[in-house]
């Protein structure tokens, strides 16, 4: 961050979320490039930041959205995606979330279990319409990520299980307001090891022949999302490798006649360009250790207390020696760390700290336990 900016950050009230928009396009651009060259659908995972701005953003690219709840779908659609690029999976959609997105005539549900797609044949049919469904695959491909974010193993709550497919199948051939599209996949999230999507695309090449051999050729096949970002040097990796995760599925699945692809990448087109910026309350000396004390707390950025996640932590202020330091936020829980033995320069109170990478994740995951206010939240284009 340069000087003016920071110089602007000292009048304004902290904690914010601050988002680097000049790098979101790039990123949006590089995206769009890399997946259009190869004729692919991008549709971006709503759940990693739906912030109105940043949306309206990645709508302009001709992204299509990946929902996970009614609102979503709504927020999707006010925002201006367009409906046939809507795509809606979730284990549990309600009644209400279903109705709302075939009202909205979305381009396609991803399902996740019989009971589901049978209510909303009943849904669909009271509504006089057809909905489009992919059924959302568990292919038992281990994404080698934190565990609360894999999704594709047989453990784990999503999806049909392999040895339930064909039954799906036939069960979806029976409903008259249910049309099968496509198959769905999502294994999990932040994945850097690449060679965990070679594994994937073989594992779908073997379910298609085995649906090929039983005449089942759907149209469009949708890997979802997981491509990590850099958390530990974001300057390394501002804008994610797109070329070479897409380039994988180009050489590796073997696309049938008249398939079409899609993917829904969420932390990768959004991660890199947000900051969560804090002021810092207190230094405190502790027996073996010093304890730097932010008013940003686990509320305003949950990822690391949830996930032990790591994210990348500097002083924007102080430019003294170096020393170690524990970072902490203000609440009433042990959880409540950013980051432990850290090395910041000389650390004082009424400095700006920056959490680097939390762009996605990061300030729609905020809550206001302890009654805390919400972050504010700030753009580039208009700060400066
Ligand atoms: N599609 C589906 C069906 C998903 O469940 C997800 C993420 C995505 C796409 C987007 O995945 P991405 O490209 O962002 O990896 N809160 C956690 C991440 C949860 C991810 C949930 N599903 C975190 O902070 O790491």
């Amino acid at each position: 961050m340069n000087i003016d900016t920071i110089k602007i950050f000292q009048s304004l009230k902290t904690p914010f979320y601050y988002y680097d928009t000049t790098l979101l396009r790039a990123t949006l651009q590089a995206a769009s490039q890399a997946a259009g060259q190869h004729g692919f659908h991008l549709h971006y995972a709503i759940k990693a930041n739906a912030n109105p701005k940043i949306l309206d953003i990645i709508q302009s690219y001709g992204i299509g959205a990946d929902c996970v709840s009614g609102n979503e779908v709504a927020r999707a659609s006010t925002c201006g995606f367009p409906a046939d690029r809507i795509v809606y999976a979730g284990v549990g959609k309600s009644d209400e979330e279903i109705r709302i997105a075939l009202e909205k005539e979305i381009f396609c549900f991803n399902c996740e279990s019989l009971p589901e797609i049978e209510v909303i044949n009943t849904i669909a049919g009271s509504l006089g319409k057809k909905a489009a469904i992919a059924l959302r695959i568990n292919p038992n491909v281990d994404a080698h990520t934190h565990h609360y974010i894999t999704t594709g193993i047989e453990e784990n709550k999503f999806g049909f299980y392999l040895y339930d497919l064909d039954r799906a199948i036939a069960a979806c051939k029976e409903l008259e307001h249910i049309q099968l599209i496509g198959l769905h996949f999502h294994i999990g999230s932040q994945i850097t090891d690449l060679t965990v999507f070679r594994g994937l695309c073989l594992r779908v090449n073997e379910i298609q022949t085995r649906l090929k051999e039983h005449g089942v050729i759907l149209p469009h096949i949708n890997f979802g999302g997981g491509l990590g970002i850099n958390y530990d040097c974001p300057t390394c990796g501002l804008i994610p490798d797109f070329a070479s995760y897409f380039q994988i599925f180009e050489d590796l699945f073997e696309v049938l006649p008249g398939q079409q692809l899609h993917f829904e990448l969420g932390r990768s087109l959004v991660g890199q360009c947000g900051s969560l910026i804090s002021r810092v309350l207190y230094v405190k000396e502790g027996k073996h250790k010093k304890f730097v004390i932010l008013d940003a707390g686990m509320n305003d950025l949950l990822r690391p207390a949830l996930y032990q996640a790591f994210h990348r932590i500097e002083n924007l202020t102080s430019v003294g020696t170096h020393e170690k330091y524990d970072i902490v936020g203000p609440i009433c829980e042990s959880s409540d760390c950013f980051g432990k033995d850290r090395e910041l320069p000389a650390t004082n109170r009424g400095d700006l700290i920056a959490i680097r990478s939390c762009g996605a994740y990061g300030e729609v995951m905020a809550s206001q336990y302890n009654l805390r206010n919400l972050p504010g939240n700030y753009f580039s284009e208009s700060v400066l």
